[in-house]
């Protein structure tokens, strides 16, 4: 097993990574004595899948716990369905010792965090994230919320969970275009940060695609040690923690001007080639190195261009609505060699409108 550390002082937790680690989930959490209560929550197509596993789990390190559900799907992560699992917590006299286990993607474990950073005023809470975005992403770092109308994630806050835990195997039901959801996210860890991880995966791209445990683990574990490193370093993302942004400027408005018919992950692949490609444009990263981020991402099967039909100037607007916008002035991570970017506000429009196309 990999056991990787979030250091955040008193909030540190550890990820664990392992295959087959669903089952022994039960003894660690008793292990621990995290809670004398568990409720699972889980999307209903995750808890047919995996939930009776868990459950079993845990009964046979003598925890009995509850299961709730809500249907999948980005559409749930929103206040309503926040309502209803606390109103379904209260029925069923969950207190403040209890413990929340998020079983599921990125949607459940944001759902469940902020839940359980707000119910009685905050519980504690596990990750067992199961798929490759939220294994690498999402269920590390403490980000938590639900989206509005008016925005994704405009609601939340930062709250960790208490432990971690990543079953490589889990993937083995999870379909293809989830995967490259994920490997969006994975091979953004290696231009932002590693370039020894970039290499390996441009040399285990087919192991990483058959889903190979080993290289998965490896690789897994590289993402949270890096996610781990950089949330520890910044939690609140005042400054270190804005890099792992890089790729979702453009691949956010990409996103939206598709009216989200464009999964996160193929946006962001977008979005981290149109980085690539301005760095290089201003000379702050060099030509052949834009070309290995474009033949990396290319290699997995993501996109490497805005597809045609999307409306540039839709794509723009969304740009300058972006969040991290400040005066007129577009926020972008740019990378400076594979391994190591920088945050800046200079990019001339024309600029921006020349990769755009
Ligand atoms: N908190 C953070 O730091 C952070 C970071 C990145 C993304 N996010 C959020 O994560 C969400 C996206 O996460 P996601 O892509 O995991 O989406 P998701 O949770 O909706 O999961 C995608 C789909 O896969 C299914 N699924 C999950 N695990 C499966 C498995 N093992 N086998 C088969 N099917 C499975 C789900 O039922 C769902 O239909 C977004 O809401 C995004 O905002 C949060």
């Amino acid at each position: 097993m990999k056991q990787i550390e979030v250091g955040l002082g008193e909030r540190s937790y550890p990820i664990m990574i392992a295959a087959g680690l669903l089952a022994d989930v039960g003894v660690d959490l008793k292990q621990r004595s995290i809670a004398d209560r568990y409720v699972i929550i889980a999307d209903q197509y995750v808890a047919d899948l995996y939930s009776r596993q868990l459950l079993d789990s845990l009964a046979a390190a003598g925890i009995s716990a509850e299961l709730l559900t809500f249907p999948r799907g980005e559409a749930s992560k929103n206040l309503t369905v926040i309502n209803d699992l606390a109103r379904a917590l209260a029925r069923l006299g969950v207190d403040r010792k209890a413990c929340l286990i998020a079983l599921g993607g990125g949607v459940t474990g944001d759902i469940t965090g902020f839940l359980a950073a707000i119910y009685m005023r905050g519980i504690k809470f596990v990750q067992i994230p199961t798929t490759l975005l939220a294994q690498v992403d999402s269920s590390v770092g403490g980000k938590t919320g639900v989206d509005i109308p008016e925005g994704k994630n405009l609601i939340g806050s930062f709250y960790q969970p208490q432990s971690v835990y990543i079953d490589t195997t889990l993937l083995d039901s999870l379909p293809k275009v989830e995967l490259l959801n994920g490997m969006a996210e994975v091979i953004k860890y290696g231009i932002i940060y590693d370039a020894d991880f970039f290499r390996f995966l441009a040399d285990n791209r087919r192991e990483v695609l058959n889903l190979e445990q080993k290289v998965l683990a490896e690789m897994i574990a590289t993402c949270c040690r890096i996610k781990a490193e950089v949330v520890s370093l910044d939690e609140k993302e005042a400054d270190l923690r804005r890099i792992l942004n890089f790729g979702h400027t453009i691949g956010h408005a990409v996103e939206a001007a598709s009216d989200f018919r464009l999964a996160h992950g193929m946006a962001v692949a977008i979005g981290m080639v149109a980085a690539a490609d301005i760095a290089a444009e201003q000379q702050m990263l060099r030509r052949d190195e834009a070309l290995q981020i474009y033949a990396l991402i290319k290699k997995y099967g993501l996109p490497v261009s805005v597809p045609p039909d999307l409306d540039r100037r839709r794509i723009k607007g969304y740009l300058k609505t972006d969040k991290k916008t400040v005066g007129g002035k577009v926020f972008f991570v740019l990378p400076t060699q594979i391994g190591l970017v920088e945050i800046t506000y200079d990019v001339p429009e024309k600029l921006i409108d020349l990769v755009l196309k």
